[in-house]
């Protein structure tokens, strides 16, 4: 898997596709986004993706391209190694090859505008995947399907009020922020601070982007333990960071879970297992199979149906004994 990624992320912004055929028609959001009507295996579609960055985007990926394979839909995949410049390379590449749709999640969340505007003129439907733009012109998408990651902070923030209901003194939280500027990273802290301001006692005493990644998530927490005082709470906007900060948490010859609880959001594979082995507290779950959902919105718009505007991915939440339960049956 690693080294196909590799290999299409040097291909993919070197505009090395093939062509293919024309586009379809521009839609309004929720709007039928045009109607090839072309047999399934005839439409082609270019996915631009963020990067490799965690469990929950290679488990993503994966269900994307599997997702396509199932249904005989021509997929064209880009891997932009989290860079904006890379997406918007792949993204006009994909346009001047003239796809039917192109799908793809926004690294960050401004600075579209003027390639979805490109996409518009030629009539190629964009859909949203997983993450939102910030574009006032929503003509310029036909849908955005993924999780609301407002509600994930909040859940996130739920459990801390509820678990800290007690306190008698200052909670100390410190936050590992995913990506700047993508909209999960500003979405699950602003979800997690509505909740947690109802408690005077719980404050974020530091706050600093990890990136997504486990090596930013260690590297962020290193240098927390060594300037904070006192840390009774990791709230991370993804497991790897919070994987992360378990390795620089266990470093400091601290237990991860006890002497620090850690909260996390994604519930992949290893997150889960470190929340059985009660190193992480609660994982808040945003679900990265996103493929079933993408082809359904494209099976639709071919037939020139509508889809809705917004549609949100269902998930829930788990502590330490659901998780032990639930691990088994886990697809990622
Ligand atoms: O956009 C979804 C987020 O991106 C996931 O929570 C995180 O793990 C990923 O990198």
């Amino acid at each position: 898997m690693k080294k196909t990624l590799g290999l299409f992320a040097a291909g993919a912004v070197a505009l090395a596709m093939t062509a293919c055929s024309g586009g379809a028609t521009p839609a309004e959001p929720g709007a039928a986004g045009g109607a090839p009507n072309k047999p399934l295996d005839q439409l082609v579609v270019g996915f631009a993706q963020v990067g490799a960055e965690s469990g929950w985007r290679t488990a993503n990926t994966k269900d994307i391209q599997e997702s396509f394979k199932t249904a005989g839909i021509q997929l064209k995949f880009s891997d932009a190694q989290q860079k904006q410049e890379n997406q918007i390379s792949a993204i006009r590449s994909y346009i001047q090859q003239g796809v039917d749709y192109i799908a793809f999640s926004p690294v960050v969340q401004t600075g579209w505008d003027a390639v979805l505007q490109e996409a518009k003129t030629a009539n190629i439907p964009v859909i949203l995947t997983d993450r939102a733009v910030d574009s006032k012109d929503t003509s310029l998408y036909v849908t955005f399907l993924g999780s609301d990651f407002v509600a994930e902070g909040k859940k996130a923030g739920e459990w801390v009020t509820n678990e800290y209901k007690d306190a008698k003194e200052q909670v100390s939280i410190v936050q590992l922020e995913g990506t700047t500027g993508s909209a999960p990273a500003i979405d699950r802290a602003t979800g997690f601070a509505d909740v947690i301001k109802a408690n005077p006692n719980l404050k974020v005493v530091a706050s600093q982007t990890g990136d997504f990644t486990r090596a930013g998530g260690k590297q962020v927490m290193e240098a927390m333990l060594k300037s904070q005082p006192k840390i009774d709470l990791v709230y991370a906007h993804n497991d790897d960071m919070g994987l992360g900060a378990i390795e620089a948490i266990e470093a400091a010859g601290k237990v991860p879970g006890k002497d620090i609880k850690i909260v996390t959001v994604d519930a992949v594979h290893d997150g889960m297992v470190a929340l059985t082995e009660g190193k992480i507290n609660f994982i808040v779950e945003c679900s990265p199979l996103l493929g079933a959902q993408l082809i359904d919105v494209i099976k639709k718009l071919n037939a020139g149906e509508k889809v809705e505007a917004r549609i949100v991915t269902n998930e829930g939440t788990f502590t330490q004994e659901q998780a032990k339960e639930a691990l088994p049956n886990r697809k990622y």
